[in-house]
């Protein structure tokens, strides 16, 4: 196992922020954290994120820690899935079965996916019904122990897109978004689920993301257009992690 690297910890405008050399280095320290995170809990929800960001870290995961946590007390979620078939290469059920769940011994009771294959309004009425079975309540809100969220290139998080900002206020838990270029339904959380959860995470690497970064960790013009800087967790609990290149304009 890696020595834990040293991260750049940086308040920048309330926001815990963790700057890594890499997305190797991201990969392993937040695994080290989740790992911290989850160790004396006898029942853990969390939602994943999708895309292709968490597919190291997820390797990372099993790798190291697949012995190490007991996967009985995880309950696994999805802040976004992709209307497909579980077998779809689109599917985030797939790309973390591939790249997590075929690695540990997780009950396949304690994970519960979103059924891309059904009609999309039916499946986001459905899991906002599981979730509010499944979590406890704030105020009527469920509460996810822990939501791990990527960001777009574009400023979205979960599957609410720029063009679809009105989406983050709904008053549904799950919402029915669409891809801006794709037109490809998704099932999402909205935004008041995010911010109830009592810890959020974003994993962020890649230059690609590093002009949104700088517009929304410096409060540029219009940031408030971007999703992503509309996550403001109630708890307080906000962290990034970031490789260099995301986080540039930070460092
Ligand atoms: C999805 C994700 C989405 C993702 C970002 C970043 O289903 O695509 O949940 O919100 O986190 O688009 O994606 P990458 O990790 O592929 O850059």
């Amino acid at each position: 196992m890696l020595g834990r690297a040293e991260s750049r910890p940086l308040k920048v405008n309330n926001l815990e922020v963790k700057i890594y050399k890499d997305k190797i280095e991201v990969a392993h320290e937040f695994s080290s954290y989740f790992a911290d995170l989850v160790a004396d809990k006898k029942e853990f929800h969390v939602a994943l994120s999708g895309g292709s960001t968490p597919k190291l870290i997820f390797d990372v995961l099993a790798s190291e820690y697949g012995t190490v946590i007991d996967w009985n007390n995880i309950h696994f979620y999805w802040g976004d899935e992709r209307c497909v078939p579980p077998t779809d290469n689109q599917s985030n059920y797939k790309m973390t079965e591939e790249h997590l769940f075929s690695k540990i011994n997780v009950p396949p009771g304690n994970i519960h996916r979103v059924l891309g294959e059904n009609n999309p309004a039916s499946e986001a009425m459905r899991y906002s019904n599981l979730l509010e079975i499944n979590l406890n309540r704030v105020e009527g809100i469920p509460q996810f122990d822990l939501v791990i969220l990527g960001m777009g290139d574009d400023g979205h998080t979960v599957s609410i897109f720029p063009h679809e900002i009105d989406l983050w206020e709904s008053a549904d838990h799950c919402v029915v978004a669409t891809h801006p270029d794709s037109g490809q339904k998704r099932v999402s959380i909205n935004g008041s689920v995010i911010n109830t959860a009592k810890v959020v995470t974003f994993l962020v690497t890649g230059s690609g993301k590093s002009e949104k970064v700088d517009e929304i960790h410096n409060k540029k013009e219009n940031y408030t257009q971007y999703p992503a800087s509309l996550v403001n967790p109630k708890s307080g609990n906000l962290t990034w992690f970031m490789d260099e290149a995301a986080a540039d304009a930070l460092i």
